[in-house]
């Protein structure tokens, strides 16, 4: 099958010396189309920085990337704005929402963006609401919801513009164990429904529910090993 993501000898340098850090060292792999990966690696890493580069969020400082065949490493800010609007959708570990709005409003945001009429912007979060188990909970602002439901909210606004990829960076690092395996039956039933799925986590127990896991460690890949199921 034809590759989905595929990075060839990335670097990200910030800073100028002699305060350079190298938060990624020459990375390369391939990721297929229904995936669900972990990234793994302890604190600083580099597992953020290479979610914000494979997100279309930040640029390397060299190397290639191919999102979809497309070589996407060198385009400016407008152009990866709009191949990240249209082909990504983000989950972050502190949920992200609109404090004062409901989870429904929330879930229709990027779909405001995309200019989809209201009625079928209503639909659409209703059905992706409904699917995250969120039916009774339309109305209910942040502030009402629980960790675990806040981040079912987030994971809706995700998928509301059926990305080909979701990005989840600790989607259960703020969660409690319940909540935390509660995401994780989610993401793996998306999954299973086919979405491609890369997920950044430093807990091994959460890693060992996706399918692969790559590990990082000074901005290096130090292992890539398909989960047995
Ligand atoms: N904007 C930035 N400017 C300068 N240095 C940065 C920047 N972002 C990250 N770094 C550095 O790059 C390295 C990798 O950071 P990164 O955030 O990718 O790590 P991480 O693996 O996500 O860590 P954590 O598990 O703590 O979230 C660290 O040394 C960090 O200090
Ligand atoms: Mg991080």
């Amino acid at each position: 099958m034809k590759s989905l993501i595929l990075v060839k000898n990335l670097t990200k340098i910030y800073g100028q010396p002699p305060n350079e850090t190298r938060a990624l060292d020459g990375v390369s792999f391939e990721i297929k189309k229904g995936e669900f990966v972990a990234i793994i690696g302890p604190s600083g890493s580099g597992k953020s920085t290479l979610m914000h580069i494979l997100g279309c969020l930040d640029h390397p400082t060299s190397g290639q990337y191919f999102l979809e065949s497309q070589n996407v490493a060198n385009l400016d800010e407008n152009q990866l704005a709009s191949i990240r609007n249209e082909n990504i959708g983000f989950v972050f570990q502190f949920f992200n929402l609109l404090p004062r709005t409901s989870a429904l409003k929330n879930v229709q945001l990027p779909m405001v963006y995309s200019n989809t009429p209201r009625a079928k912007r209503q639909e659409r979060a209703i059905e992706l609401l409904e699917a995250v188990g969120l039916k009774d909970k339309l109305k209910s602002t942040p502030a009402q919801l629980s960790g675990g439901q806040q981040q079912r909210v987030a994971i809706a606004r995700a998928l509301v513009n059926n990305p080909l990829i979701i990005f989840a960076d600790e989607p259960t690092g703020n969660l409690d164990t319940k909540s935390s395996y509660e995401i994780m039956d989610i993401l793996k039933k998306l999954n299973k429904g086919g979405n491609t799925i890369i997920m950044i986590t430093h807990e091994p127990d959460i890693a060992k529910l996706s399918k692969r896991v790559i590990t990082i460690r000074d901005g290096k890949i130090i292992s890539d090993k398909k989960n047995r199921k």
